[in-house]
């Protein structure tokens, strides 16, 4: 069959090493998908900056609408809600699918993109959207489909986690701490989407969203970031056999679904307490199920390609075999409470 054809939306922390990727499995992902992926092309800001080796200048083009229009598979790894969502929707229209990575906008407005991917009958998968590297999504939105889900709970920010953990160890303050998380590759392009718990909190919203099947926007979720928190905090609670964590916690409770993001002090004793790092952790419980704990690298370039590859390996093979992912759009609404009213 003949070449899959793949547009890149993005070519930063995440973007470079999904074209890595790309070119340099070139040959076993094919081998996957039952015909070749071909990266037509990666739309960027500015064409002339500075790039790494491994991305071939020729590709890059700054008209990213005319990009999605060439593409069977569109990867959006560029963050932000427009044009981001003006693209995907496009991109969907057009018949394309979508692979995506971008939380702040599926937790605002994930239920136009579900609906519209829906409507026309392509995938949108968005593994790498919660949790970098943690395959958690697809658990949560299709193995755990048939069973009813009633609380999911854990660490769903790098960030703050590697802030908070490099606060404890090292006695750093914050500010200095977020830096080295940008350094790293962690943090958002605007890191107080990290410490204010905005990132948590589209997480949260969407993993709600997914295990309750209802919709969830990242405004009902209640949250409080870590701005607050201060070494001392940290060292205090370190004194009382405690941790700080930034916590997600998404409930179903008796007529409807409480959200939350939230500093809390953790046992050290307790399994979050031992998530280092840049690491995430996710409980979920499910009534048939029981207990399940999803745990691995949360942030960065390379864990989070390993999701988008592994979805854009997914849609492909769709596309060459035939094949759809799961819809979203014919959830029923249970009704999500304000934290007040819980
Ligand atoms: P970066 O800021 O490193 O990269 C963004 C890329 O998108 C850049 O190449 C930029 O172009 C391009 N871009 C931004 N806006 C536009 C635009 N309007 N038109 C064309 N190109 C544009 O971000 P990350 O790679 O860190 O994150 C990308 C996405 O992945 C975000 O949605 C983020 O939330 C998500 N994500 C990130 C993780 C991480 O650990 N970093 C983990 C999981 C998800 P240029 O290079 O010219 O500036
Ligand atoms: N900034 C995010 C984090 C990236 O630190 O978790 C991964 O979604």
């Amino acid at each position: 069959s003949g070449p899959v054809r793949v547009a890149l939306l993005g070519c930063g922390v995440v973007g470079t090493e999904v074209a890595r990727l790309l070119l340099t499995d070139a040959t076993e992902l094919a081998a996957r998908v039952g015909a070749p992926l071909e990266l037509v092309g990666i739309a960027v800001r500015d064409v002339a900056a500075p790039r790494d080796p491994v991305v071939d200048r020729a590709l890059l083009t700054s008209d990213a609408e005319g990009l999605v229009r060439r593409a069977d598979v569109v990867v959006e790894v560029m963050g932000g809600i427009e044009p981001a969502r003006s693209l995907l929707l496009a991109a969907i229209e057009g018949g394309a699918s979508v692979v995506t990575a971008n939380k702040a906008l599926l937790g605002q407005d994930g239920p136009t993109l579900y609906a519209a991917a829906d409507d026309a009958g392509v995938d949108l998968y968005f593994e790498a959207a919660v949790a970098g590297a943690i395959p958690l999504v697809r658990p949560v939105r299709e193995s755990l489909a048939g069973d009813r889900v009633t609380r999911v709970l854990g660490i769903v920010n790098g960030t703050t986690n590697f802030v908070l953990d490099r606060m404890a160890t090292d006695g750093l303050e914050l500010d200095q701490a977020v830096k080295e998380a940008q350094a790293l590759g962690y943090a958002e392009a605007d890191p107080t989407a990290d410490v204010e718990g905005h990132d948590a909190a589209a997480k949260a919203a969407i993993l709600a969203s997914l295990a309750f099947h209802t919709r969830v926007s990242v405004d009902d979720v209640h949250r409080e970031g870590i701005l607050a928190v201060t070494a001392q905090d940290v060292a205090l609670a370190a004194e009382t056999g405690h941790v700080v964590k930034l916590l997600a916690v998404a409930e179903r409770v008796a007529d409807g679904v409480v959200v939350r993001v939230h500093p809390a002090l953790v046992p050290t004793g307790h399994p979050l307490a031992s998530v280092r790092g840049a690491f995430n952790a996710v409980f979920v419980e499910a009534e048939s199920a029981g207990e399940l704990m999803f745990y691995g690298r949360g942030a960065g370039g390379a864990p989070t390609a390993s999701a988008v590859l592994g979805d854009v390996v997914t849609v492909a093979r769709h596309r060459v075999l035939g094949g759809k992912g799961p819809v979203e759009s014919s959830h029923a609404a249970l009704t999500v409470h304000p934290v007040a009213e819980a």
